[in-house]
């Protein structure tokens, strides 16, 4: 449709009537009364009051008051821009086919269009892109079977590997609900109760937590989902976006020194690249196992605070995306981009990772709520498909999900007055056989110590310097109990990573490894004293 230019009545089309002095460049209000006058409020005399009928000033102010929604409750400060993906026809060496039937993926270079919002996670909508957080990875492919969404990050293990602990996380991360301040007492107070965090720590206090920019990062999915093929059989898989301008992140003397100049710099680095023609690229890798329990690991193929081995499982290329337009407005595009875990396509399915089945509740729970009901009819969100669904009314409908020759007065399935019916279309389910009591309980392969160490031995060693300085100056301001309690954890993923941060917080250890007593003495009880009355 087209705003202004014309106007359809019963009688047909019509010319839009422009008095003199008035064109389709002409300011108007949302009314399409043209606007004379932008300068001045009606007023009573030169000097007012100001009279209460004005309703172009009362139009253009009360929509003034409803510029924003609110914004995500994490993942608030993004930027996103629109491109391709385009398919290799192969997973690895073999047909993708093979794995799943996703058409997204299927025949070689063939091309869909996505959208990509990146973000942080932690603070407002304009807070700085320089800090300390992991960075959201938002994939949206307007695939020909609907809509995908591929939700990631760019570190590839989380904090927590139940939904249930969300929330708490994230108010711990979160200002303080009385200071308004992020205080790291809070964050290390959950920490330290949360032994799964340490893999997601380790690389959070290292460089690889503050990423140099969106270009220069990875993504994953994180969890782990499914693929399904056209026997019905799945496997389980894990998403990768490899950056083709490679990976770069910031020490936090070289973050504080950014921030200092520009705290936009990513948003601005990805709109000026692609302003540039200098467009950014990731290829994306998958990595597969059978669909099964993998007794003979050590950690459970559903724990998402877990990387599987590279060497066991290899990242296999199935394509590669282009991010080559800007959006045309921020909010429009950007702002009101709904990205969901449940949003999948057909050769697609959920694994029971317990952190995938709480998230596909919340995305789209809380987009009813931020964007309304009718959030999937805005264009940045609908499919690039038809939609025919009996879905009607709520606040803000836009127009009718009805297809082209549905009875309109039929919106109810099934019927026999040309209404919409059910695919015909025959495909071989996935059924997983489900058997169990239900119940509340930690997976047995917690191991939540040994990646960890993996990890630490692995960075660089001035990754691993940055590491432990930005976890010594963090856990300063914690009780001694908290700190002992984080030292003892890092202690277990790696004796020197332990002994390194609890150095750097003024312990002594014994030859044997332990900390001396003299500081475990000073080991006060924080029960009952909350962070903020301190002193
Ligand atoms: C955004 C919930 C874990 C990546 C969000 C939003 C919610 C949410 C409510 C705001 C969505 C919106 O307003 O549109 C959760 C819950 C989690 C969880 C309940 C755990 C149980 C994760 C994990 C990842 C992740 C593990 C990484 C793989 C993202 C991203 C966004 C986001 C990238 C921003 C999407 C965008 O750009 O619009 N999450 N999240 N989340 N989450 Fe999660």
């Amino acid at each position: 449709h087209e705003h202004g230019t014309h106007v359809e009545g019963a009688g047909g089309e019509m010319d839009q009537r422009f008095t003199e002095g008035e064109s389709e460049e002409t300011l108007t209000t949302s009314q399409g009364h043209p606007v004379r006058n932008n300068q001045q409020t009606r007023t009573v005399g030169k000097r007012g009051p100001a009279t209460l009928e004005n309703y172009e000033f009362i139009e253009k102010i009360s929509h003034f008051d409803r510029e924003r929604v609110p914004e995500r409750v994490v993942h608030a400060r993004g930027t996103g821009a629109h491109g391709y993906f385009e398919t290799y026809g192969k997973a690895g060496d073999e047909p993708v086919e093979n794995y799943t039937r996703a058409k997204v993926f299927s025949g070689e270079g063939k091309k869909t269009p996505v959208l990509v919002r990146f973000s942080t996670v932690i603070h407002g909508k304009d807070s700085p892109e320089t800090l300390r957080d992991p960075r959201g990875f938002a994939v949206k492919f307007y695939t020909e079977d609907g809509n995908w969404d591929l939700v990631g990050n760019n570190l590839k293990v989380f904090f927590i590997r139940d939904a249930i602990k969300f929330p708490d996380l994230i108010h711990a991360l979160k200002p303080d609900p009385v200071t308004n301040i992020q205080d790291n007492r809070r964050i290390f107070d959950f920490m330290s109760h949360t032994p799964e965090a340490m893999h997601m720590l380790t690389f959070l206090y290292s460089p690889w937590g503050i990423p140099a920019n969106y270009r220069l990062m990875q993504g994953s999915g994180v969890n782990t989902y499914k693929w399904v093929n056209e026997h019905g059989d799945a496997w389980l898989v894990k998403y990768h976006w490899e950056p083709v301008q490679g990976i770069k992140n910031l020490t936090q003397e070289e973050a504080d020194e950014l921030q200092g100049k520009n705290f936009s710099h990513a948003t601005q680095d990805l709109y000026e690249s692609i302003e540039e023609g200098n467009y950014p690229e990731w290829e994306l890798c998958v990595q597969l196992m059978e669909d099964g329990e993998h007794k003979e690991l050590d950690f459970d193929p559903l724990d998402d605070t877990k990387l599987w081995p590279e060497e066991q499982f290899p990242f296999l290329k199935v394509g590669r995306m282009v991010l080559n337009k800007n959006p045309e407005n921020h909010f429009a595009e950007i702002e009101q981009a709904a990205f969901g875990t449940g949003v999948l396509v057909d050769g697609m399915d959920f694994s029971d990772d317990k952190m995938l089945q709480g998230r596909t509740f919340s995305y789209s729970d809380t987009q009813r709520y931020r964007i309304g009901a009718n959030y999937l009819q805005l264009p940045t969100n609908s499919p690039k498909k038809h939609v025919a669904t009996n879905q009607r009314d709520g606040n803000m409908t836009y127009h009718v999900d009805q297809g082209p020759n549905q009875n309109p007065h039929v919106n109810y399935e099934p019927s026999s007055y040309n209404g919409l019916e059910e695919s015909e279309q025959v495909v071989d389910y996935h059924q997983p056989y489900v058997e169990g009591k239900l119940q509340r309980s930690e997976i047995d392969r917690t191991n939540d110590y040994k990646q960890a160490g993996e990890r630490y031995r692995t960075f660089e060693d001035w990754e691993r310097n940055d590491l432990i300085t930005n976890l010594v100056n963090s856990l300063k301001p914690c009780t001694p109990e908290i700190q002992h309690k984080m030292v003892e954890m890092f202690w277990k993923c790696d004796a020197d990573y332990g002994r390194r941060v609890g150095e750097g917080l003024g312990m002594k250890f014994k030859e044997d490894g332990t900390v001396d007593t003299e500081f475990a003495a000073e080991i006060t009880p924080t029960k009952g004293k909350l962070p903020g009355s301190v002193g």
